[in-house]
């Protein structure tokens, strides 16, 4: 049987996920849903018997989808989401799942409701050196982790405004702050501090921090550090370093270096790491085993606390705790 799956949101990513679901057997880029349908129409154009929606509610009505891809901006989660759940219709969204912790709690309530198949846009998870990571951690002793996204400030206009993406926390080092999560376990507290130094001044409408570290505890009694900036001109990096007992690890994007006492092994990722997180969400659909997905709804949620919990840290200037949800 070939899925249907629609797309929401015309922008790079939809593009991404689009080009690499049409790559799949037995799988139809159907429709796609933008904030105008003119640029829906357009992207619909890549894809062979795709059409182009302006409104989510004329797409569902109009075609029957197996699932939706969702690529907006963290700032328009909600309605669209709410749309699907009211529906049945599994989806897979990208990261953040939203601004704040409102859209996401209310969705996460609809998806446990509906026992939805979802999955998050978390693809670190899927990196070759990611699954290594997991193996070479087991039976040691995690004393603390250091990480690092140290960039640019993205150019699309949403990204620059607190309301739009959340802030770089929020919005892009979520990466690591999920990895953390994955690797090491659960947050239980948070202290962070931010600030605005030049990019508020260089363009307009920047009400985002351009630096900011995060210090956390975690469950397990390790602690981390996570830390990024926005304002670099150029020679950025984006790490997670593990501090072990028995070894120390250092994930990029490109791999895995372990060193253990005077041994050095590197481990590079090979495979693509969206593919990967599309094949496992095309095989829950069609089987019903959602083993493969490795980031769902609700687990991506407890990554969004986390972050969120940063931004109220640097707002208050206190340490803040992470609640499990009741
Ligand atoms: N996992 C990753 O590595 C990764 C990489 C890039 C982007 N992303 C995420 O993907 C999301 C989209 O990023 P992008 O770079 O494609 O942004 P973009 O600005 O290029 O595109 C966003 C699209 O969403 C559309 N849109 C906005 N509100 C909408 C609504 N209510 N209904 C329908 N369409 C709407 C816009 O018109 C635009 O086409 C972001 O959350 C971003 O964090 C993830």
């Amino acid at each position: 049987m070939t899925l249907k799956v629609g797309l929401i949101g015309t922008g790079w990513f939809s593009k991404m996920h689009g080009e690499l679901l049409a790559a799949e057997e037995g799988v139809e880029v159907a429709a796609i849903c933008g904030s105008s349908k003119e640029k829906a129409d357009e992207l619909s154009r890549q894809f062979d018997d795709a059409r182009g929606y302006g409104k989510i509610t004329d797409m569902l009505d109009s075609r029957k989808l197996d699932a939706v891809y969702i690529c907006v901006p963290p700032f328009a989660h909600g309605e669209i989401e709410h749309a699907l759940i009211q529906r049945g219709i599994p989806f897979l969204v990208e990261k953040p799942l939203g601004v704040d912790m409102e859209a996401p709690t209310s969705i996460l309530k609809g998806v446990q409701e509906k026992q939805l198949i979802t999955s998050v846009g978390y693809h670190f998870r899927y990196m070759d050196s990611t699954a290594k990571a997991r193996q070479l951690l087991k039976d040691k002793v995690v004393g603390m982790a250091l990480g690092q996204w140290m960039g640019g400030m993205p150019g699309v206009y949403w990204w620059r405004k607190q309301e739009g993406s959340g802030g770089q926390i929020v919005e892009q080092t979520t990466h690591l702050f999920d990895l953390l999560r994955y690797l090491l376990g659960e947050v239980t507290e948070v202290y962070a501090a931010y600030a605005q130094r030049v990019m508020h001044n260089k363009h307009d409408n920047v009400s985002v921090a351009d630096v900011g570290t995060v210090t956390l505890k975690l469950a397990s009694g390790a602690v981390a550090n996570l830390s990024n900036a926005c304002m670099l001109s150029g020679g950025g990096h984006t790490g997670l370093s593990i501090f072990t007992d028995g070894n120390n690890l250092e994930l990029t994007h490109g791999g895995l270096v372990e060193t253990a006492g005077e041994n050095t092994h590197e481990y590079k990722n090979v495979s693509n790491p969206y593919a990967s997180e599309t094949r496992a969400f095309l095989h829950a659909l069609r089987t019903g085993d959602t083993s493969g997905i490795l980031s769902t709804y609700e687990d991506a949620w407890k990554t969004q606390q986390v972050t969120v919990a940063a931004n109220e840290s640097a707002q208050s200037g206190k340490p803040v705790k992470i609640l499990a949800l009741s």
